[in-house]
């Protein structure tokens, strides 16, 4: 039984709270971003951007029915590698790199975090992270579709992305490892969720199975 109102639950929470907080916000903006990149998309970008907005406020409100406070300068140095990336490919105008991130790496991973995080959630968070996870699920399927229809001239440009971006993306979990645990997430859990999303998601966009594979591997080498 987890006690939601310890000190050491809370502590951990103000951290993953942020954490959550931020990317939600630059999920935001990158969607923005992206319908500046893809004018014939723009309404559809914008509306996936406003639902990102929706999800900083509803994740604020959990920390809030906690009484916790979240620690915002946390969130925004371990997002601060990855946002940096994203804002390079956006000034290079790489929509590619731009939605393999955002739609791809950044909502794999949010849908597995919150995939983790369900099970040990409170009542209040649980409620709010089961409608969460279906919006991300929405937002990986656009990247999906979007990468798949533009065929194998950009395979490599995909791969080469993902071999920058998964390092910094697998670092933050590295780094939030010991806050996670105090709130009951298994992160173990969460890297399975990670690597079977994410290989789903390279499928989907037409990368085989064994460049998926490898690229994970990869990243999981340098990581230890
Ligand atoms: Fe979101
Ligand atoms: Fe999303």
């Amino acid at each position: 039984m987890i006690d939601y109102k310890s000190s050491s639950y809370c502590d951990a929470y103000s951290r993953v709270n942020a954490l959550v907080i931020v990317g939600e916000a630059l999920a935001d903006r990158h969607f923005r971003s992206l319908a500046r990149l893809i004018p014939e998309d723009e309404e559809h970008l914008l509306m996936l951007a406003a639902m990102e907005g929706r999800h900083t406020v509803d994740f604020s409100s959990c920390g809030r029915n906690l009484g916790v406070k979240p620690s915002m300068a946390t969130g925004k140095s371990l997002f601060a590698a990855l946002e940096r990336l994203f804002r390079a490919l956006e000034n290079s105008r790489d929509v590619v790199g731009c939605l393999v991130l955002q739609g791809l790496i950044i909502e794999c991973f949010a849908v597995a975090a919150y995939r983790a995080y369900l099970p040990v959630a409170d009542p209040y968070a649980r409620a709010i992270t089961v409608a969460v996870i279906d919006d991300e699920t929405k937002h990986l399927n656009y990247a999906e579709c979007w990468l798949q229809a533009m065929g194998e001239q950009i395979h490599s440009q995909i791969v080469h992305i993902c071999e920058k971006a998964l390092p910094l993306t697998l670092s933050i979990l590295k780094a939030m490892k010991s806050d996670l645990h105090a709130i009951g997430i298994d992160c173990t859990d969460l890297l399975a969720f990670f690597c079977e999303d994410f290989t789903q998601a390279l499928l989907s966009v037409g990368i085989p199975l064994a460049d998926a594979q490898r690229l994970l591997i990869k990243t999981a080498a340098v990581e230890h």
